[in-house]
């Protein structure tokens, strides 16, 4: 059996330092807001290439807290409007109607998967206050025309990096800092993964890093002062010991699941799946290895016979979700066929930084013989 991702067997990469920065924590009987979220807010920063790193509890969060610290800066106002992908998991739109705000959705491309640049500028209103973008499935979804229409009307860019640790812009800027700000999450499976919840903002802008940091305390800066009805959201010290260690191979880890996709890319040739257009191995830190089928169902069935686990990543897009209704949308954009679409067709193929050459060849020669 082909797992789709084994956790126990991606934690024991990093096993002995994984355990020795866990002991360290717990025998150090400090265990929120310590030295190691120092250290792993600051190495972060480092690495994405930000002045701030605010760690909190998971990548919603983080998410949430930006759009909420906009408001308490007077950037937005409840009603107003935030453009996002509809092809997207349903955290980035939850953040944003948990603020009261708008959600303006918007057709992914479906060669790429990732949200079509030429559609924005037609969705943008006097209410429009910000273009939240996310690097789905680990590839880069910032083109310079994204630059460019938030320069143009005053949006702010926020990104969703929960899914793109490592991913790059092809002028080299990590995703994480070309935005005005990003929400990562250090959920297990993810590239950088906790073991737990986790997740953080990453900024260049103080003072949205010290709102953003005094709402996930509370809504205090000084003890027993509060300046906001805050929440309580944190990243512990045992995540962020974990964290720490974890960011040190995520590189190499990165260039792991960019070997087994290459690999994926050359050697898959069934006529009845579509693999995403190919970005450059920068662009692409491959969190998932998606493609396309029309007939997605019996492929899933067919790999699960060769032993091979698949996942759908999603089978059921945010706007046909029972948690919204139809009035919540813009009508001019209720219809998403290409969104849809990938919801009836999109497969995804085990991908990590533990798969092997010979797991490879056999995941290619289970897709290559289904008929
Ligand atoms: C694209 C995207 N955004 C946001 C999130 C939310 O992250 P978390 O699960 O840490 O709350 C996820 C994670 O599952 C995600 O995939």
């Amino acid at each position: 059996m082909i797992p789709f991702l084994s956790l126990k067997d991606v934690t024991a990469l990093h096993g002995e330092e994984i355990n020795e920065a866990v002991s360290r924590v717990v025998n150090g009987g400090w265990y929120l807001l310590g030295k190691e979220n120092e250290q792993f807010e600051r190495h972060y920063s480092e690495f994405i290439g930000c002045r701030h790193t605010i760690g909190c509890a998971n990548g919603l969060d983080a998410l949430t807290l930006i759009l909420r610290a906009y408001k308490e800066m007077g950037v937005m106002n409840e009603g107003d409007e935030v453009i996002v992908p509809a092809n997207t998991y349903i955290a980035s739109i939850l953040a944003i109607t948990e603020n009261r705000l708008k959600p303006i959705l918007i057709e992914p491309k479906y060669e790429t998967l990732e949200i079509d640049d030429s559609l924005i500028e037609s969705a943008i209103t006097p209410r429009t206050k910000a273009l939240m973008i996310v690097h789905l499935y680990g590839r880069n979804a910032y083109t310079d025309k994204i630059g460019s229409i938030c320069k143009a009307h005053n949006l702010k860019l926020i990104e969703d990096c929960a899914q793109s640790h490592g991913c790059r812009h092809s002028d080299g800027r990590m995703t994480g800092s070309i935005g005005d700000a990003a929400g990562h999450s250090f959920y297990p499976g993810k590239n950088l993964g906790a073991l737990g919840d986790g997740g953080a903002v990453t900024t260049n802008d103080t003072e949205l890093a010290t709102v953003v940091r005094t709402l996930a305390n509370y809504g205090s800066q000084q003890k027993y002062i509060f300046q906001y009805a805050g929440r309580n959201s944190r990243l512990d010290e045992i995540q962020a010991a974990v964290l720490d260690v974890k960011l040190k191979y995520l590189s190499e880890d990165n260039a792991h699941r960019q070997m087994i996709a290459r690999y994926y890319y050359e050697h898959i040739s069934n006529p009845l799946v579509t693999l995403p257009s190919l970005l450059p191995d920068a662009q692409n830190v491959y969190h998932l290895f998606p493609i396309l089928c029309p007939r997605r169902d019996e492929l899933l069935h067919h790999l699960s016979e060769h032993g091979i686990q698949t996942l759908i990543h999603y089978p059921i897009p945010p706007h046909k979700q029972e948690c919204y209704s139809e009035e919540q949308w813009n009508t001019p954009h209720l219809s998403f066929p290409i969104t849809e679409q990938i919801a009836q067709e999109e497969l995804s193929l085990p991908i990590g930084p533990t798969i092997t050459s010979e797991e490879a060849e056999m995941v290619v020669k289970g897709v290559n013989s289904f008929r």
